[in-house]
């Protein structure tokens, strides 16, 4: 198969940033997907409806022109947040829970979530998606057993409280947390990403410290990854693409103290692509990239199409911003897939 053309996909959870870097990285997501879900870990991060819509219209400012393209904007919750915040405007999709510390701009994430069970039972109510970062932060849980151990503590109690919220774990990263899912009702999903389907842990020191493939949740162990891949190629809707792409500039991420996050947004259905056909999967990439997450979300499935074609290319070794550099997933080396058009 050379060309293979499937309903236009979007992506259920991506960085977009603000100012300069949110001019730079929209046009990439904007010629493949239709819509995405924004996280709201901005600096300050968006915790009211207010800000969501001001932060829609600044995303919107910078699609180009001949591309249409629907920012699904979230809140992030705090400790403080209220109830009031909940179904007040349809452009809020969900809303996201970073633990505390748990990753970039988190400072201001949940410390303790008894303290937004008001806010729960508010979504439940509505049927408003709750957006799991799933790790614990405690220094005393190794570094790659933090979404093991958040699950048991945190999510499963969460999830019977409340057993008509509807759930994501994001980015999952563990078989532990793909057994989670796939056991728990149809309320609960997770979204994949291109990286951790492609990468092991072992990505993190091929020849040296790769400060290029470091993001959070952390990659795992090659059973892990071979998990998710089995996971997302299932044809289970629970599982459906989120590319978590996080951009972070060059010198933040080349640095004594380097940023978690990768650019993934340059060719992320191409990355995808490469995925499903490694694994016999080409026909199963349409509902994972275009039916589930829309499905889940309520939402009617994109009708136009996008193609992809068999092309080798190489990707940039950096992107050149106004006032940065940015470093793509697989900088300077090839792909296998391109988007046409
Ligand atoms: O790698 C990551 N980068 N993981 C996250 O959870 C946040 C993201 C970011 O915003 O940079
Ligand atoms: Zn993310």
């Amino acid at each position: 198969m050379n060309s293979l053309t499937i309903t236009r996909p979007d992506d259920w959870h991506l960085h977009l940033r603000d100012g300069d870097m949110l001019a730079a990285v929209v046009p990439d997501t904007a010629r493949q997907f239709a819509r995405a879900i924004v996280m709201p870990n901005l600096d300050p991060p968006v915790t009211t409806t207010e800000q969501a819509i001001a932060y829609r219209r600044r995303i919107l400012d910078v699609v180009p022109g001949e591309l249409n393209f629907d920012p699904l904007m979230t809140l992030y919750l705090t400790d403080q947040t209220s109830p009031d915040e909940i179904g007040i405007d349809p452009c809020v999709h969900a809303v996201k829970w970073y633990p505390a510390g748990a990753t970039t701009n988190s400072s201001r994430g949940v410390s303790d979530i008894s303290r937004c069970y008001g806010v729960l039972e508010k979504m439940q109510q509505h049927d408003v998606p709750l957006l799991v970062h799933g790790e614990v932060t405690d220094a005393d849980v190794d570094v790659f057993d933090r979404e093991q151990v958040f699950i048991e503590r945190y999510l499963v109690p969460v999830t019977e409280r409340f057993p008509g919220l509807r759930v994501v774990l994001e980015h999952v990263t563990t078989s532990q947390g793909v057994e989670f899912v796939k056991a728990s009702s149809d309320r609960i999903a997770a979204t994949i990403t291109a990286h951790h389907l492609l990468l092991n842990r072992n990505a993190l020191f091929t020849g040296g410290l790769r400060p290029h493939h470091y993001c959070l949740p952390v990659l795992k162990r090659e059973e892990h990854r071979r998990a998710l891949v089995e996971a997302a190629t299932s044809g289970n809707p629970k599982f459906f693409l989120g590319t978590d792409s996080a951009p972070h500039a060059k010198n933040a991420k080349e640095s004594g103290c380097g940023c978690a996050g990768m650019y993934t947004a340059l060719a992320a259905v191409e990355l995808y692509t490469e995925v499903f056909e490694e694994a016999g999967a080409l026909d199963r990439l349409e509902a994972f990239a275009s039916f589930y997450g829309a499905d889940f979300y309520g939402l009617p499935r994109n009708s136009d199409t996008i193609t992809l074609q068999r092309e080798a290319w190489r990707v940039p070794e950096v992107l050149s911003l106004d006032h940065a550099e940015l470093v793509p997933f697989r900088a300077a080396e090839m792909m296998q897939w391109k988007l046409a058009g």
